[in-house]
C-alpha cells in the first residue's frame, strides 16, 4: 500500500492572456475550479499509474464546505482510501488559485485553510494505514511539525521513506537521513543543499552526502537526473510535447515513479514511465483532470 500525507486543494484556474502587472485589471478567459493540491494530486496519480490492485489511501484534512465534499469525491473516485481525511468543523478546504497564461506558464497562491489543521495528533490516530503501508510519499503543503513527525515515524516502521519537498523550504539537515527518495525540482535541489550551483549531479551528490539515500532531480523539458543509492546516475531527456499547462507534471512524474518503483520495477524504467504520464499531462488542462491512467501511457 502506498499511503500519502499531504495536502488537498481545489484551484481556482483562470487561463489569461499574460500575467497582470501590480495595479493592473486584465481580463481573463475560462474560469474552472479543478481539483487539485500536491498531496491528493500525487494520490490520484499514484491511483491511475501503479499497477492493477495497488492500494492507495490518503492521510490529510478538508473543511466542511461544498469544496471540501467535491475533493473527496475526485479522491474517492480514484479507488484512493479516504477513511484518514477529516472534516474540519467550521474550517475552509485549501484552495489555489492559478492562473496559466498562453505559454502554458502558471502562477499559484495558496491558502492552507484545513490542510493547516493536519497535525501531529491526526498522523497518530492514522497509525494503522501508516503500519499497513509499504511506501510512504510527502510534499510540504501541509504543517513541517506533521511533516517531521510523519517521516521520523514512517521511518522508525521500516517504511520506504519519499519526500517531495515542494513547494521550496529549508528543512531541518537531520531528516534527510530519513529519506529513501528525495524527489524534487532544480530549486528546490539548490535550497536543500544549501548550494547555488545549476550542477545537478554535483547538487544530487551533496544532497547524498546530507543522507538522502536515492535523489531524482525533475528539470522540466530539460528532463530528469537520477541519482541512486546502488550509485548508478543517469540523465533522461524529456519528450517534446506540445505544453497546454505544466500544472501538477511533477505530480504525475510523482505518482508514476512511485507507481513503479511499488511494484519493484528498475529505477531508470520508472524514471521513464513517470516522465512518458508527465509528458500526458502537460497537454491537459487541470490538476487532477491532466493525470493519466496507465492504459494511456505509452512507452
Ligand atoms: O503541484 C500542483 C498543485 O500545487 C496544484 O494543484 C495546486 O493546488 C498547488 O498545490
Ligand atoms: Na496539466
Amino acid at each position: 500500500m502506498i499511503v500519502i500525507i499531504g495536502s488537498v486543494n481545489m484551484d481556482l484556474v483562470l487561463r489569461v492572456p499574460r500575467m497582470p502587472l501590480p495595479g493592473e485589471t486584465l481580463a481573463g478567459e475560462k474560469f474552472m475550479t479543478i481539483p487539485g493540491g500536491k498531496g491528493a494530486n500525487q494520490a490520484v496519480a499514484c491511483a491511475r499509474l501503479a499497477a492493477p490492485g495497488t492500494s492507495v489511501a490518503m492521510v490529510a484534512c478538508v473543511g466542511d464546505d461544498a469544496f471540501g465534499g467535491q475533493m473527496r469525491q475526485s479522491i474517492t473516485a480514484c479507488g484512493i482510501d479516504d477513511r484518514y481525511i477529516d472534516e474540519v468543523a467550521g474550517e475552509a478546504t485549501g484552495i489555489a488559485s492559478i492562473m496559466v497564461d498562453a505559454n502554458a506558464q502558471n502562477s499559484i497562491v495558496i491558502a492552507a485553510g484545513a490542510n493547516g489543521r493536519l497535525d501531529v495528533e491526526r498522523i497518530e490516530r492514522a497509525r494503522p494505514v501508516i503500519e499497513q503501508a509499504s511506501i510512504v510519499l510527502l510534499q510540504l503543503e501541509v504543517p513541517m511539525e506533521t511533516v517531521i513527525h510523519s517521516i521520523e515515524l514512517a521511518h522508525a516502521l521500516g517504511k520506504t521513506v519519499v519526500l517531495n519537498p515542494a513547494p521550496a523550504q529549508a528543512l531541518p539537515r537531520a531528516l534527510l537521513q530519513k529519506i529513501d527518495y528525495l524527489i524534487l525540482n532544480e530549486i528546490e535541489a539548490a535550497m536543500l543543499a544549501e548550494e547555488q550551483s545549476e550542477d545537478i549531479p554535483l547538487l544530487a551528490q551533496k544532497l547524498h552526502g546530507l543522507g538522502a539515500r536515492n535523489v531524482v532531480v525533475t528539470l522540466g523539458e530539460k528532463g530528469v537526473y537520477g541519482s541512486f543509492a546502488d550509485g548508478q546516475q543517469r540523465h533522461l531527456p524529456a519528450r517534446k510535447v506540445q505544453a497546454v499547462d505544466t500544472t501538477a507534471a511533477g505530480d504525475t512524474f510523482i505518482g508514476g515513479f512511485i507507481g513503479a518503483i511499488a511494484q519493484g520495477r528498475d529505477q531508470f524504467d520508472a524514471i521513464a514511465y513517470a516522465q512518458a504520464a508527465a509528458a500526458l499531462s502537460v497537454t491537459r488542462v487541470g490538476a487532477q483532470t491532466s493525470i493519466p491512467t496507465r492504459d494511456e501511457v505509452v512507452l
